[in-house]
């Protein structure tokens, strides 16, 4: 699809859709009390009449309306306009864009953002349109033989302001939603490829190819180097797998020469059986989804690097499967981490802790200002809170209240939890420096601490991602969660959030 930004009036607009509001008991919204007055009342009357009352959620296309240049008017109800918030704008968007595809439009432009939306800027509305019509045109079917043929004839959709002035933010604010957009179906598409496809192979051939296409630097650490840097904790959960274990390493240069990175590190297990500690059997093919992490920082760097941002920023993903095998880490077994910490592996299931803590410590070398970790790390994330928030942790709480405020922003929200010291005696082992679990309560909080015993000597967060990065149920799939959070937090941090 084709987006622009447009500043023109609805009455003089030709194409072959106009999309304007009402709000609920017929107030028309200025775009379309501007196209009624050109059509010498012709909108009101047919709403006097009782066609629309403006309820949320509700549609009406009129058809050669007189005194305007379009094929086609919609009108988007908008419910009442004092709870006009940020929910109503979306779903006024979701709104027009489902009723626009039953159309035969093959253009559209859209005179909603403009609408007045509590706390949130033009930009903002912007940024939400484009990225909630790129994320509803989403599609993940290469595996299909036969291909929705659902008819969509948009191609070219315009978000319509009302002063040329303000066409440069507009255009701007465009650009950063498409380049979210962009950075989530990487991580939707990667997340959802099969786990024969999408092993750690896989991932450093896509990191390379990326690097070609934006020059990047990239690095690919194979299980010599690994062997070398002595990341056992890292090896000890690959080494039941047939496919090779990947530590990628890609960097965008857009910040000034010796500033200090943001570091991203997320989690690349192409597969979790479990090991030896095997998972049942229902539902574990969602354990395809172990990587959405590393898909969610790919996503980032891409939007990252779309965007020409002027921030340093290095990704980390250690990519591995977990899987059962003659060769395979025993439940019992003790190694030594890269950071010289030695780790008892009490179940071998708790893997994602076993191979971010080699790459956090890793993560030294590039002097860091920040580095956030990304992990489908634990169920126990997705009993405290569902599918709505991430789990947050920090070592600094001026960290995590600018990544809550990056997700309240981009509307992919976190919700801060405890890394108290009283928590950490619970990964206490007889034999090493620590169990790498911390028994049946508190599990997502006990695992975020065994992450923090890596991350002392820089600013640190971890986002546990499990029960949002995908969806499982009848629309199965992955979100793109949590890009659209990092984005925002690395887009306000390079001063471009407007
Ligand atoms: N990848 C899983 C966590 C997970 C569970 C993600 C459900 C998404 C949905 C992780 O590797 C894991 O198995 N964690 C264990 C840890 C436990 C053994 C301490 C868990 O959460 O059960
Ligand atoms: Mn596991
Ligand atoms: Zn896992």
């Amino acid at each position: 699809m084709e987006f622009s930004i447009k500043s023109r009036s609805p009455e003089k607009q030709r194409g072959a859709c106009v999309v304007v509001g009402v709000f609920d008991s017929r107030k028309l919204t200025q775009p379309a009390a501007a196209l009624d007055k050109a059509a010498n009342g012709y909108i009101a009357g047919i709403l006097g009449r009782g066609d629309m009352n403006g309820d949320a959620g509700s549609s009406l296309l009129l058809q050669n309306v007189p005194g305007t240049l379009c094929d086609r008017v919609l009108l988007i109800g908008l419910g009442k306009e004092k709870e006009f918030h940020e929910k109503e704008f979306a779903k006024a968007i979701r709104t027009a864009l489902k009723a626009i595809n039953e159309t035969g439009a093959t253009d559209a432009s859209i005179y909603l953002c403009e609408l007045p939306v509590r706390k949130r800027s033009l930009a903002w509305r912007i940024r939400q349109s484009a990225m909630i019509a790129q994320e509803a045109a989403y599609k993940f079917e290469q595996f299909k033989s036969k291909k929705d043929d659902t008819r969509r004839p948009l191609k070219k959709l315009s978000f319509c302001v009302d002063r040329r002035s303000e066409l440069p933010l507009a255009e701007e604010a465009l650009a950063q939603g498409l380049a979210i957009s962009e950075g989530m179906s990487l991580a939707r598409d990667l997340g959802n490829l099969p786990p024969n496809i999408c092993h750690p192979t896989h991932i450093a051939e896509l990191a390379q190819a990326m690097a070609g296409e934006f020059k990047l630097d990239c690095e690919i650490l194979e299980r010599a180097d690994m062997e070398k840097l002595g990341m056992h904790s890292l090896l000890a959960v690959a080494q039941g797998s047939h496919q090779p274990p990947k530590l990628i390493v890609l960097s965008h240069k857009g910040g000034k020469a010796g500033e200090k990175p943001v570091v991203l590190v997320g989690k690349g297990v192409t597969f979790d059986t479990g090991g030896i500690s095997l998972k049942p059997a229902p539902d574990m093919d969602e354990m395809k989804y172990d990587m959405c992490g590393a898909a969610s920082v790919l996503g980032t760097l891409r939007t990252v690097a779309r965007l020409k941002l002027p921030i340093n920023l290095t990704i980390i993903v250690p990519a591995t499967e977990n899987m059962p095998g003659g060769g395979a880490t025993r439940p019992g077994d003790i190694v030594t981490s890269m950071s010289g910490q030695t780790i008892e592996i009490l179940n071998t299931d708790a893997e994602g802790r076993l191979i971010l803590c080699d790459a956090l410590t890793y993560a030294e070398r590039f002097d860091p200002d920040t580095v956030i970790d990304v992990a489908t790390l634990t169920g126990a994330c997705v009993v405290a809170l569902g599918s709505v928030a991430s789990g947050l942790f920090a070592n600094k709480d001026a960290l995590a209240h600018d990544l809550l405020d990056a997700g309240n922003e981009a509307h992919d929200r976190a919700w801060h939890m405890p890394l108290w010291d009283d928590y950490q005696e619970l990964l206490k082992s007889p034999f090493a420096d620590m169990g790498n679990i911390g028994g049946r309560w508190g599990g997502a909080i006990t695992a975020a601490c065994f992450l923090s015993r890596f991350t002392k000597k820089f600013r640190w967060a971890h986002l546990d991602v499990a029960g949002t990065a995908y969806k499982s149920g009848a629309d199965k799939g992955a979100t793109g969660r949590p890009v659209p959070l990092l984005a925002h937090y690395l887009m306000q941090r390079a001063g471009k959030l407007n």
